[in-house]
C-alpha cells in the first residue's frame, strides 16, 4: 500500500482512506448488517487500509469498532460531530460536543480518534463553530481524547468552497475534507493552495460517488451544465460524456479514472472511496494506487470542465 504524509499531523497514512458513509455506509444503506460492514473494514485493514473515516451521522461507528477491534494500532481514525443538533438543527453547545465524541468512543471501543473533525460545516455556522467547539476541541485534545483537529465542508450545499478558505485562515486544524473531482476540480484554485501553504493534511471526498458511478446521472448532470453554460456544449458528447475515455487502453472504467484523478492531485492527500462491495473495495484500492491519467486526458478533462463549480457528483 501507497503512503503519504498526511500534512502536519506527520502521520504516515495510506493514501487510499476507507470511507464509511456516503450512499453506501459499508453496505448497511442498503440492508447489510453490521457484521458485514465490520468483514469489509477487516478487508480493507488486510489490505494495507490505515485510513477509516466516520461519523456518529453515519451510523457506521459500532461496525468500525467491531472491523478494527484488537487492530486499533494499524488504523488512523477519524469521526465527527455535527455542529448542528439533529432536530431543530440548532447550533450544539460544547458540553454537546463532547457528549458526542464520548459516544463516539465507545461505539469505536477506543479511548481516543486520531483526528476530530467539525462534520459538514456551512459558512453561516463557522463562526459558532471557531468562537465555542473549537476550544471545547482543544479541550479534549489535551485530555488525550483527540490528537489531530478537522473540519469538512458541506459541499453539496457548498459546491464552490465558501467555507473553508476563512477555516484555513484561522489556521485551527490539522487535516481537512474537501469535495474534489474530475466534474467539479474547483478545489484545485481555491483550497489547495492554503492547505499547501499551511501544512495541512487533506482528505478527499466524493471522488465518484452518485454522478460518476451511474451514466444516467452523469448525463443529466452534464445537460444541466450545458445549460447554464459552464461546460461547452461543442466540446462534449452529452449522450456519452466520458465515453472518450474508453479509447485509452489504460483506463478500465470511468470510476477507475475518478479515483486516478484525485489521487494524484497535487495537494490530495488522501482519496477516500466508499463501498460496501468487497470487489469494489479491491478494483477502487488498485485504481488509487495506478499512475496518474495520462496528460491528453487531464488536459480533455480541464477543458471540458475546470471552470465548474455548481456540482457536487451527490
Ligand atoms: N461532509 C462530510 O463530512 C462528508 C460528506 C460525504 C462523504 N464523506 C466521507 O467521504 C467518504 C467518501 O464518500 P463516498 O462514500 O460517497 O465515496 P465515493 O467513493 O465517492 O463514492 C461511493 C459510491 O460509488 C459506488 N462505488 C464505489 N466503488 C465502485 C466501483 N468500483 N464500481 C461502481 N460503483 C462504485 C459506491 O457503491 P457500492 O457500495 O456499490 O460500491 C458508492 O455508492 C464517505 O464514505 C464519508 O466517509 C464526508
Amino acid at each position: 500500500m501507497q503512503t503519504v504524509r498526511l500534512g502536519r499531523t506527520n502521520a504516515p497514512v495510506s493514501v487510499v482512506g476507507l470511507g464509511c458513509g456516503g450512499h453506501s455506509r459499508l453496505g448497511m444503506a442498503r440492508g447489510a448488517d453490521a457484521h458485514h460492514a465490520a468483514s469489509v473494514v477487516r478487508r480493507a485493514l488486510d489490505l494495507g487500509v490505515s485510513f477509516i473515516d466516520t461519523a456518529p451521522a453515519y451510523g457506521t461507528e459500532e461496525a468500525v469498532g467491531k472491523g478494527i477491534a484488537g487492530r486499533r494500532d494499524q488504523v488512523f481514525l477519524s469521526t465527527k460531530a455535527s455542529p448542528r443538533r439533529g432536530g431543530d438543527r440548532a447550533p450544539i453547545s460544547a458540553a454537546e460536543l463532547t457528549e458526542s465524541l464520548e459516544g463516539s468512543l465507545r461505539r469505536l471501543g477506543t479511548d481516543h480518534v486520531d483526528v476530530f473533525h467539525l462534520h459538514g460545516v456551512p459558512s453561516g455556522q463557522y463562526d459558532h463553530c471557531a468562537q465555542v467547539l473549537v476550544p471545547e476541541m482543544k479541550r479534549q485534545q489535551a485530555a488525550g481524547k483527540i490528537r489531530f483537529l478537522g473540519i469538512t465542508e458541506q459541499f453539496i450545499g457548498d459546491t464552490s468552497h465558501a467555507m473553508l478558505p476563512g477555516a484555513l485562515a484561522d489556521d485551527h486544524f490539522d487535516v481537512i475534507m474537501v469535495g474534489f473531482n474530475l466534474v467539479n476540480p474547483s478545489a484545485r484554485q481555491r483550497v489547495f493552495p492554503l492547505t499547501r501553504a499551511r501544512d495541512v493534511g487533506t482528505l478527499i471526498m466524493f471522488a465518484v460517488r452518485r454522478q460518476l458511478s451511474d451514466p444516467a446521472a452523469l448525463r443529466e448532470a452534464v445537460a444541466d451544465l450545458i445549460a447554464r453554460g459552464e461546460v461547452d456544449g461543442g466540446q462534449v458528447d452529452a449522450s456519452d460524456p466520458l465515453g472518450f475515455l474508453r479509447d485509452h487502453a489504460g483506463i478500465g472504467s470511468v470510476v477507475e479514472a475518478a479515483y486516478r484523478f484525485c489521487r494524484h492531485e497535487p495537494g490530495a492527500q488522501v482519496t477516500l472511496t466508499g463501498t460496501g462491495d468487497v470487489a469494489h473495495l479491491e478494483a477502487n484500492l488498485a485504481a488509487i494506487q495506478a499512475p496518474a491519467l495520462p496528460a491528453d486526458v487531464l488536459e480533455r478533462l480541464m477543458r471540458l470542465f475546470g471552470k465548474v463549480d455548481s456540482v457536487s457528483g451527490n
